[in-house]
């Protein structure tokens, strides 16, 4: 037998649920069965909610003009300021140089990650969320610790449990918001309280994940960085949500530093930058194009969004064994597992219902091991029609 070379502990304890669960859909596809796939965030893979038509022109005609070189490193400077004024428009002070874009939020984390991160650092972070917050800062040496979202009270974030975690080795205090998986949207209120919690730790930067920010479907939503007079805080967004384009790979980070803590990691971030070149130039100038152009299209996708939302959360609310929080923004149902035998074991529940039923949904436990488990999540994002055949599905498998 060949010796193998030896796979370093860094990757080896990556996990990403959501595309994780996919391996054994992919053989179970291979054996002729149609798969039902909720399991990711991506709106393209769906019906009905495509990328604008002026985004697409805008990324073709940058492509037929030949724009196809390397951009600055730090993005393309119309689009910085583009992306400035749209986060001015959210009520806080952001100039064109508070603006880094990147390939995509996911780049944008890795690199605070690194230039943030020392050994025995933490990242506090909400429970339940996005993967990448938990797999990314063990590999510079650090953790992270979770606080707590009430399951029972509509995912509201759990202030006590914050100032209990917090302490000096807390460099980012992460906030997704809404948030994915739960989608819960959080209130003014709460966002000062965690802001004011912030304020006592100064070598604390809180993270504002606000990649969903305009699925908002009562328009609640406040940007935290608009709230924050003395705390730095640094919003994440892009192309891939609100924008329905995930798979241009363009997001950025907007940096808020009213006391100028910041000076010696934000060179960091610049240097790291600098030597991973550029975004993608052509995909920059189609999200340009959107910011630039009107947003009247928006509107009947988050109405068709809402739509199926309200749809799966009707059709969650006839089936035993299963209950959910409302969401009050973007695109996913993180449905309660209510039978103790599920609940126990969610990723055993959400394979069998793929063996079974050919239905795929990312088990709750990889959103947080601690305040994830007994649940699912699900995108609310086909057609009504797949919804149905899936609730079908679910339900037969949830009274066998
Ligand atoms: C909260 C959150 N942040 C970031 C991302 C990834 O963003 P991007 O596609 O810009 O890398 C996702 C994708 O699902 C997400 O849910």
């Amino acid at each position: 037998m060949v010796e193998q070379v030896e796979v370093s502990r860094r990757a080896s304890s990556i996990e990403y649920a959501i595309r994780d669960v996919v391996v054994p859909a992919i053989e179970l596809e291979k054996q002729g069965h149609k798969i039902i796939r909720l399991n990711i965030g991506d709106p393209l893979a769906y019906d009905g909610l495509p990328t604008p038509k002026h985004m697409i022109d805008g990324y073709k005609e940058a492509l037929e003009r030949q724009d196809n070189g390397y951009g600055p490193s730090y993005g393309l400077d119309e689009l910085r300021n583009a992306i400035s004024l749209s986060e001015s428009s959210k009520g806080w002070a952001c100039s064109q140089k508070d603006v880094y874009v990147t390939h995509g939020v996911t780049e944008a984390l890795q690199i605070i990650f690194a230039a943030f991160l020392q050994e025995n650092d933490t990242v506090l972070a909400p429970g339940p969320h996005y993967p990448p917050y938990m797999a990314y800062p063990q590999m510079y040496g650090a953790k992270t610790i979770e606080y707590r979202l009430d399951s029972l009270d509509n995912w509201k974030i759990d202030l006590d449990d914050i100032r209990l975690k917090m302490n000096d080795s807390v460099k980012l205090l992460v906030l997704i918001n809404p948030n994915n998986p739960t989608g819960n949207i959080a209130t003014k209120s709460e966002i000062e309280g965690l802001i004011s919690i912030a304020q006592e730790w100064p070598n604390c930067t809180i993270i504002a994940d606000e990649i969903y920010d305009g699925l908002d479907f009562n328009n609640s939503f406040v940007s935290v960085a608009s709230l924050s007079k003395k705390v730095p805080v640094i919003s994440l967004n892009g192309v891939s949500k609100v924008y329905f384009a995930p798979g241009w790979r363009i997001g950025y980070m907007a940096w808020h530093d009213p006391e100028n803590r910041l000076t010696l990691v934000r060179d960091g971030v610049e240097r790291i930058l600098r030597s991973r070149l550029c975004a993608s130039t052509p995909a920059q100038y189609g999200y340009l194009e959107g910011l630039q152009n009107s947003h009247e299209w928006l509107k009947s996708h988050r109405k068709l969004t809402e739509k199926r939302m309200n749809y799966c959360l009707k059709r969650i609310e006839e089936i035993d064994g299963i209950s959910c929080e409302s969401p009050s923004g973007a695109f996913y149902l993180f449905v309660r597992l209510t039978n103790p035998e599920h609940y126990k074991n969610d990723k055993k529940w959400v394979l069998d219902l793929l063996h079974k039923e050919h239905v795929l949904v990312v088990h709750g436990s990889g959103f947080s091991p601690e305040f994830g488990s007994g649940h699912f999540r699900m995108v609310c994002l086909p057609p009504i029609s797949v919804l149905e055949e899936a609730f079908f599905r679910i339900e037969r498998f949830l009274s066998s």
